[in-house]
């Protein structure tokens, strides 16, 4: 009587464990990181490496791929995209927001947050310039533009899908913030297209935070939101949305020649708003490195290291170090 218990108990254990341990057969298997240095125990799979987008250019895009914690074959598959353009989904997205890790001196912390808690979330360095990936052929990085950005995303998830078909026709959602609200509708655009000639994507659906859509509604609303949380005064403001507005003074900014009044307003903005508050977070301080380590200059550490570089089959090409931002 006491024996059956346990016999199924065990028989429950190896399944429940096959169902964690059995993933991946086949190309993935090479992609497959072992452990990162400093990394914690953990049952999930990680895999991380190149994907040749272009076999002309020598053009190859970069991936780390955290598969779901638990039942990973029940789980949605999520691509992740940060903006910029020209910062990385692998620093930013992976290391420092959404991801399971968190680099804290020479090792990495969990994220109790991660989202591979709910899916399996790959996370993709694009394009070309941003962080690991490359181009042999030195001529592709002229000119890269959105529709560029699109195409070779496309063409890595095609490839993608044939390392790890496994995940072919999982339920698949595109994620991302930022800049990546251009890149996100243009990928899945490129997606829809791609399913009436030839079906595989099972795409769901895209979520995109703090996105940028349309330049002038965007940028503009950073005055109300800086007046509204108290850091600009009442006339500040006023000059802030008539004088200058904010993306006025970005296109004069990006066109290399900010005008008198713009220069004006936004040296006001900047004194009131001061260069302790960030930005992006009023909520938070400016990371200043002299007085503080935060988490982007933890995760430039972290990413540089040889070691690390290659337990992610990684490998700088054409750069000499890792960066979250390629200008
Ligand atoms: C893909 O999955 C959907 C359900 O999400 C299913 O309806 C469809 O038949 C599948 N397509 C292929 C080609 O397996
Ligand atoms: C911002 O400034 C530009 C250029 O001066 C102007 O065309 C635009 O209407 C302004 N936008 C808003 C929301 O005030």
């Amino acid at each position: 009587m006491m024996m059956k218990p346990l016999v199924l108990f065990l028989l429950q254990l190896l399944m429940s464990s096959c169902l964690v341990m059995v993933d991946c057969f086949g190309p993935c298997e090479l992609d497959r990181v072992v452990q990162l240095p400093g990394q914690p125990p953990v049952m999930f799979q990680q895999y991380s490496g190149y994907i040749t987008v272009d076999e002309k250019k020598q053009k190859s895009l970069f991936y780390y791929f955290a598969e779901a914690e638990f039942d990973p074959f029940s789980k949605p598959l999520v691509l992740w995209l940060n903006g910029g353009p020209g910062c990385s989904s692998l620093g930013v997205g992976a290391f420092s927001e959404n991801g399971p890790f968190r680099p804290n001196g020479q090792v990495l912390i969990r994220n109790e947050h991660s989202w591979n808690t709910e899916a399996n979330m790959l996370y993709l360095e694009a394009p070309i310039g941003v962080g690991f990936p490359y181009a042999a052929d030195s001529s592709a990085y002229d000119g890269v533009t959105d529709l560029i950005t699109a195409r070779d995303n496309l063409a890595f998830l095609q490839k993608w899908f044939l390392k790890f078909p496994q995940y072919k026709n999982r339920s698949l959602f595109i994620t991302g913030e930022s800049y990546a609200g251009h890149y996100i509708p243009q990928l899945a655009e490129l997606m829809l297209q791609h399913n009436k000639k030839e079906y595989l994507f099972n795409l769901k659906g895209l979520a995109l935070g703090n996105p940028v859509l349309e330049f002038a509604t965007d940028f503009n609303s950073r005055a109300e939101f800086f007046w509204s949380h108290g850091l600009i005064s009442d006339t500040t403001y006023k000059m802030f949305t008539s004088t200058c507005n904010y993306s006025r003074y970005v296109s004069e900014y990006y066109r290399g020649s900010v005008s008198a009044p713009c220069s004006r307003v936004m040296t006001q903005v900047s004194t009131e708003t001061s260069k302790f508050v960030d930005k992006y977070d009023v909520t938070l301080d400016v990371c200043i490195s002299s007085i503080d380590v935060c988490v982007e200059d933890e995760t430039v550490n972290y990413l540089n290291r040889v070691d690390v570089q290659m337990a992610l089959h990684a490998r700088l090409v054409g750069v000499r170090r890792w960066s979250v931002c390629s200008k």
